[in-house]
């Protein structure tokens, strides 16, 4: 998978298919069952580590975690996440970029719109392909809640103007988490690059889910926007795949699967 294949899928109105992993086994079965981009997400350290949040998660993790998957993903176009606050200045974004891209990510992704524009423009200007990351922002939990952002209209036109400059400053790809489906499809519309969406309804150029919730091994409540594959699944093999043809086939998410 490239970049170039992603743009072309957003074009061409096919889905794009984005789930996490975080290891050499599931690396390699969710890039088998044909996911088009693996996140190695810092939700590992809920998923994994067994946090309440992914504030502790250290940028070695992350390196080590992306190693693991990209020892047996052939096929995926694979995001890393930088974590909490290695993005505080742009020397340690630099610095953190460089370590994910040279454990073998394809982009990194981290997370807000204005205060990332700087650090994006740069890698970009270095080859270093960026995601990035609007919406709920779980970096910035303790100051949010886990809620759905966009929702008043000053709110929401502040998510689109930095999607907007986010794309301008040369970001490759966008993750929108937890936003009103009709503004998800707005900044969808209104990008030229994809947009890969969670909780955000089903007019986004792509989705993401969490691996865990995908298989029902959430500890704890499953988020509302997310669906458990495995039910009805024989093997963990088929969960994948039929969350890859849901998303293909447009059959997920389902109107209960918004935020509103
Ligand atoms: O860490 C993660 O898994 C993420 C997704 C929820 C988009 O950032
Ligand atoms: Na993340």
């Amino acid at each position: 998978m490239t970049l170039n294949q992603l743009l072309k899928m957003k074009q061409n109105q096919q889905k794009i298919v984005c789930l996490t992993a975080y290891d050499a086994a599931f690396g390699h079965w969710v890039s088998a069952a044909g996911v088009d981009v693996i996140l190695v997400g810092d939700s590992l350290g809920m998923v994994v580590q067994g946090h309440t949040t992914t504030l502790p998660v250290t940028l070695e993790q992350m390196v080590y975690h992306t190693q693991m998957v990209q020892r047996s993903n052939s096929t995926a176009w694979c995001i890393a996440d930088l974590p909490f606050m290695a993005d505080a200045t742009l020397q340690d974004g630099l610095a953190a970029a460089k370590a994910l891209m040279q454990a073998g990510a394809n982009m990194v992704k981290f997370e807000g719109g204005q205060r990332a524009v700087a650090l994006v423009a740069r890698l970009s200007e270095l080859g270093v392909p960026v995601c990035g990351h609007l919406g709920l922002l779980p970096q910035s939990v303790q100051k949010t809640g886990y809620r759905v952002q966009g929702r008043d209209a000053a709110a929401a036109e502040a998510l689109m103007n930095d999607a907007l400059a986010l794309q301008a400053a040369g970001a490759d790809l966008l993750v929108l988490e937890c936003v009103p489906s009709d503004l998800a499809r707005q900044i969808s519309q209104a990008l030229t690059i994809p947009v890969i969406g969670i909780g955000a309804g089903k007019d986004t150029d792509g989705q993401v889910l969490v691996l865990h919730d995908l298989l029902g091994l959430t500890l704890g409540k499953a988020p509302k926007f997310s669906h458990n594959f495995m039910t009805g699944a024989d093997s963990i093999q088929q969960a994948i795949e039929r969350y890859v043809t849901a998303v293909r086939n447009l059959e997920f998410p389902q109107p209960c699967h918004e935020m509103t």
